[in-house]
């Protein structure tokens, strides 16, 4: 059974579609161990605590350092003893000790084919300003493995979406989630969870 920590600062509509996704037994083999916040208003907790999943909240304003935040969290972390670290909206930039403990044990969701509309600067809104002041005819989400890099580990599962000609920032990205994240996401955790990711050279191999 593949423990999975979810790591949330929002809405948490994704956590939503992980949380259905192992209701429906589209996400086999896993339990969902713990839900971490950086943000204690944050939606997502709620809807953690209606599905009884123990949450825990990690705020930098509650520490004195960065320094203190990051050792706290990983700490926060560690007590779950997780398999598998999803960051679904996570806004806090991973500290590399976790990084390197986890090495290619956490995985993230970006609003776009990376690596268009990726990196420093890139997420949220933005992603779909960017996108839509490009003109681009396509756009999507990608699952990737978090390295030290922003957005910048081996890619995992990408969806597209098509851009609409009347399309905003807000409907293209309400597009993007429904259509993109909220499949790839539950996806991947479900290959991840049967033993069908593997990662060669730097690349993820998927085998059915
Ligand atoms: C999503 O758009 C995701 O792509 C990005 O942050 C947002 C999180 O939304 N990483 P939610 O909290 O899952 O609703």
């Amino acid at each position: 059974m593949l423990r999975v920590l979810v790591m949330v600062s929002g809405g948490g509509t994704n956590l939503q579609a992980i949380l259905d996704a192992v209701s429906t037994q589209k996400i086999t083999n896993t339990e969902i161990v713990g839900v971490i916040s950086n943000n204690k208003n944050a939606y997502a907790l709620e809807r953690a605590k209606a599905f009884k999943i123990p949450t825990s909240c990690i705020s930098p304003k509650d520490f004195d350092s960065r320094e203190a935040f990051y050792e706290n969290l990983l700490e926060a972390v560690d007590t779950y003893n997780p398999d598998l670290i999803v960051l679904a909206g996570f806004l806090v930039v991973i500290p590399k000790a976790m990084i390197q403990k986890y090495r290619n044990c956490i995985i993230n969701i970006h609003p776009s084919l990376i690596p268009a509309f990726s990196g420093k600067g890139f997420y949220g809104l933005k992603v779909h300003e960017e996108a839509l002041n490009r003109g681009v005819k396509v756009v999507g989400a990608t699952v990737h493995f978090v390295d030290e890099g922003t957005d910048t580990g081996s890619i995992l599962l990408q969806k597209a979406v098509e851009v609409h000609p009347n399309d905003t920032p807000e409907t293209l990205q309400k597009r993007v989630m429904k259509n993109a994240e909220w499949e790839i996401l539950p996806e991947a955790i479900d290959l991840i969870a049967n033993g069908k990711v593997k990662i060669e050279k730097g690349h993820t191999i998927i085998t059915e």
